[in-house]
């Protein structure tokens, strides 16, 4: 895939505008503030194509790029407290919309925080992944944060933090030094070339 030729598609504010789901999707969630933006940046290779911010809970609406026969979606983040209620509400109905919508979500790349232990919001979304069987790798941001051996003592934490640690794949990230990328970009590979084979097939 030449990830150059990604294209910027649209934003949502609400779960009704939500268009067909005509191609498999990927998408990104995780806390406001995690790095989902700058995640899709990095994979990418582009400065601005998702919007990155110092102030949590930039990304209010979901964005959707589309590369080839794949379109990704980053979801705006949860969990953050400073938001009013009603603009929280929104966002919860806008991405439990987006997950009950029937869509082809071949792939959900859930950010946590390496550095601290899975908040109640981060645990309650990977259960309700696990739960709905929505195939999902965990991406682990903000690695360049930590020290070899901090990491290391992240790493073995994690495995008693996250339900079902040995059974998901966890992948160090860092938008700031491009550790997990080609990891990343191997996993986009394989889902359009499962998509492309599914299409064939039918
Ligand atoms: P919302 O849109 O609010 O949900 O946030 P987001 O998950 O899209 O986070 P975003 O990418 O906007 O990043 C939030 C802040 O974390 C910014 O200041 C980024 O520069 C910083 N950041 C993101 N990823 C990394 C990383 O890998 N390393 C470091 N050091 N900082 C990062
Ligand atoms: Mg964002």
């Amino acid at each position: 895939m030449n990830y150059h030729n990604v294209v910027f598609e649209t934003s949502y504010g609400k779960a009704s505008q939500l268009g067909a789901s005509d191609l498999v999707e990927i998408a990104f969630a995780g806390r406001s503030n995690v790095g989902k933006s700058s995640m899709i940046n990095k994979v990418f290779n582009r400065k601005q194509l998702a919007r990155v911010s110092a102030v949590p809970g930039k990304t209010a609406t979901i964005n959707f790029f589309r590369l080839e026969s794949v379109r990704f979606a980053d979801l705006p983040g949860y969990g953050y407290a400073k938001v009013a209620k009603g603009e929280k509400e929104r966002w919860a109905k806008l991405i439990d919309g987006y997950f009950r919508s029937g869509r082809n979500i071949g792939l959900v790349f859930q950010l946590v925080d390496i550095r601290h232990k899975p908040s109640q919001d981060d645990l309650q979304m990977i259960d309700f992944l696990i739960e709905n069987e929505f195939p999902f790798v965990l991406i682990l941001t903000k690695k360049d944060k930590l020290t070899k051996t901090q990491l290391a003592e992240r790493l073995e934490a994690l495995q008693t933090e996250i339900p079902c640690a040995d059974q998901i794949t966890m992948i160090p990230f860092s938008s700031e030094k491009g550790d997990g990328v080609e990891e990343v970009k191997a996993i986009i590979e394989e889902i359009a070339a499962e998509y492309a084979e599914d299409l064939t097939e039918e």
